[in-house]
């Protein structure tokens, strides 16, 4: 491992302490019923994640990778050499190596995740594929803008990658207010290559939510397990069901725990009535036309420069670039 790139890291900024108890009391008296998503990702909702990436009915994973395989000449191309690599969260790692492994001599890899384990041992991993990288892992949220490090050698531009379709776990707004944070990260000469699931037949894209071995709804219902274990909470899961669909109007799967019954249940010491059929809002996973992205970039101050989709055009990877002025 080339330790001399991990110890030459900044100092990690601490981001803020999360509230689980306090977000969960919020989000569970308000009307409708919600949980922030990013408490899906204890460990063993990670570890679920990764299995329903595997899913035969999950196409997003597969579909992306076969892309950045299939175009890795042409994406490398695009961006040009000696970029700065910046990603969203760090992920399991594999879509990283891609890109890393397709682009002209890359100078840095600078990953923005929130959780110091998960940070470390990307990058541990990546150090010892690519020693000739500088890695630069930033201890941070990504929707707060950053000021990103300086890597040892020049860099000709800033490439933010941002894969996975987690642009679309946000709502429009949110997702115009995070392409901009991206806008001013990456300079007027940056890029950022963005995954997105496309608008297709509903049939398919609920599929990928509800999956037959029954993964996904495992991976929802953990939720309730979390906040049993570390909320004091009194959750029964064989009262509750997983519900992911597909809203045609609002072109988004929308994921709730539905209660099978009317029952109250204690979080944390106050309790919390459910009506029979009442769901719990957890996740909204938009997908978007080629019109849809390009129409929330406009609004970002980017254009679409280049985009790359598979055959079956169920997924694509979007290039885009600062607006010129
Ligand atoms: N970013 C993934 C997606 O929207 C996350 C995800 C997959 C997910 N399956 C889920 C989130 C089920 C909540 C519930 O495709």
């Amino acid at each position: 491992m080339n330790n001399s790139a991990v110890t030459a890291v900044p100092a990690p900024q601490e981001p803020a302490v999360e509230d689980f108890a306090g977000d969960a009391l919020a989000g569970l008296s308000a009307q409708p019923k919600t949980l922030p998503s990013k408490y899906l990702y204890d460990t063993r909702g990670s570890e679920l994640f990764e299995a329903i990436c595997e899913q035969p009915e999950y196409y997003p994973t597969r579909t992306e990778l076969s892309i950045l395989q299939d175009e890795a000449a042409s994406m490398a191309e695009a961006v040009g050499p000696r970029a700065l690599v910046v990603e969203y969260g760090s992920g399991s790692g594999i879509k990283t190596q891609r890109l890393l492994d397709a682009l002209p001599d890359p100078v840095a890899y600078v990953p923005i995740e929130i959780s110091h384990s998960a940070l470390n041992a990307s990058v541990a991993e990546l150090a010892t594929q690519f020693p000739e990288i500088e890695m630069l892992p930033l201890c941070a949220d990504f929707l707060q803008p950053v000021r990103l490090p300086a890597s040892e050698r020049p860099a000709e531009r800033v490439l933010i990658f941002f894969p996975g379709s987690t642009l679309g776990n946000f709502d429009t707004d949110a997702a115009v207010r995070l392409l901009t944070t991206m806008r001013t990260e990456m300079g007027d000469n940056g890029a950022a290559l963005i995954g997105i699931d496309l608008k297709k037949d509903p049939a398919m894209i609920e599929a990928a939510y509800n999956d037959a071995a029954g993964v996904t709804a495992d991976f929802t219902l953990n939720l309730l397990d979390r906040m049993n274990r570390e909320l004091d909470a009194d959750f029964d899961r064989e009262r509750f069901t997983h519900r992911a669909r597909y809203n045609a109007i609002a072109g988004r799967i929308e994921t709730h725990i539905v209660s099978d019954c009317a029952q109250t249940v204690r979080v944390a010491g106050r309790p919390i009535a459910f009506t029979e059929g009442e769901g719990i809002l957890v996740e909204y996973s938009c997908k978007y036309s080629q019109s849809d992205f390009a129409a929330m970039a406009h609004r970002a101050g980017l254009v679409v420069t280049r985009s790359w989709t598979d055959a079956d055009r169920r997924f694509a990877l979007q290039l885009v670039e600062p607006l010129p002025e």
